[in-house]
């Protein structure tokens, strides 16, 4: 038996209103963490505190978007207020791109897609970090993906932005060793969730379209899954995986 020893900590997970989030959200909360999740979907935010209840755990809310300083700045204020510290942080919330190629790529789509995936987790994470530093402890957990691997799984922004998680995956990962903080990412591989790609996967050539053919790809993965993997690297298992970019796809990275 894994443990985790996440009881009693307190753990922030953004984009928690569907799919890997939520998930991941769950299961902290199943190892008896108290759970901020954060996340633009009210609706579907609200859900994921019902299961959390339901299921016999805690769960307190920001609705927002985190791309947003004043919003960022209540996700850390609440969890502080509510938990008393923030021991994990996982920045999960992310859009997809339009799977444009980089002359195709306009500023509005360029901009919204490293603003949410790539500047959202940049401002979150340092207005965590005087938090954990205090506290002589942290874990960062970063969603990233398989396009942060390669080149040929997503648009020019998207692709970007994921190389720019692993940029500050480890950076954070030697800058902040000597201080009992780690930080590592999961990259999912093709998952099951409410992500949709709004673009002709074939626009961009036979590299792309063979890419994303079943045959590299491998079967679709699961939210849970992904949450698993999220919630291992999180816990005091994984206290000495730092700067990990894991991929969890099935193979698809191997191939
Ligand atoms: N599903 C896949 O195949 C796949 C593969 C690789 C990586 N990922 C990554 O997994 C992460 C989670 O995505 P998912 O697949 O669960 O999709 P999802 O759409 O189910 O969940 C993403 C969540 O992020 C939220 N969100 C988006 N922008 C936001 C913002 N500005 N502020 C606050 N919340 C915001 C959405 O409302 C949504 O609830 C993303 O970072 C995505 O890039 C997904």
């Amino acid at each position: 038996m894994i443990n985790t020893g996440l009881e009693g900590r307190g753990v922030v997970v953004t984009g928690a209103a569907s799919g890997i989030g939520r998930a991941a959200a769950l299961k902290f909360a199943q190892e008896g963490a108290k759970v901020l999740v954060a996340d633009l979907d009210r609706a579907g935010i609200e859900e994921t505190v019902e299961e959390i209840g339901a299921a016999g755990g805690t769960a307190v809310a920001v609705v927002g978007d985190l791309s947003d300083q004043q919003v960022v700045d209540e996700v850390v204020e609440r969890a502080v207020d509510a938990f008393g510290r923030v021991d994990v942080l996982v920045n999960n919330a992310g859009i997809m791109d339009r799977m444009s190629a980089l002359g195709e790529t306009g500023d509005s789509e360029w901009e919204r897609v490293i603003r949410i995936n790539l500047t959202a987790p940049f401002l979150l994470t340092r207005a965590v970090l005087p938090h954990m530093l205090a506290a002589g402890r942290g874990s960062i957990v970063f969603t990233a993906s398989e396009a942060a691997l390669r080149g040929s799984t997503a648009g020019a922004a998207y692709t970007a932005s994921k190389h720019g998680i692993v940029g500050l995956v480890k950076n954070l990962a030697v800058m902040y060793r000597g201080q009992g903080i780690r930080a590592n990412a999961v990259a999912p591989g093709p998952t099951t969730t409410s992500m949709r790609v709004d673009a002709d996967r074939e626009a961009h050539g036979p590299t792309i379209a063979g890419q994303l053919s079943a045959a590299t790809m491998g079967r679709m993965g699961s939210a849970e899954e992904q949450a698993d993997a999220i919630v291992y690297l999180a816990s005091d298992a994984a206290s000495f995986v730092n700067g990990a970019i894991l991929p969890v796809d099935d193979g698809w990275a191997a191939v």
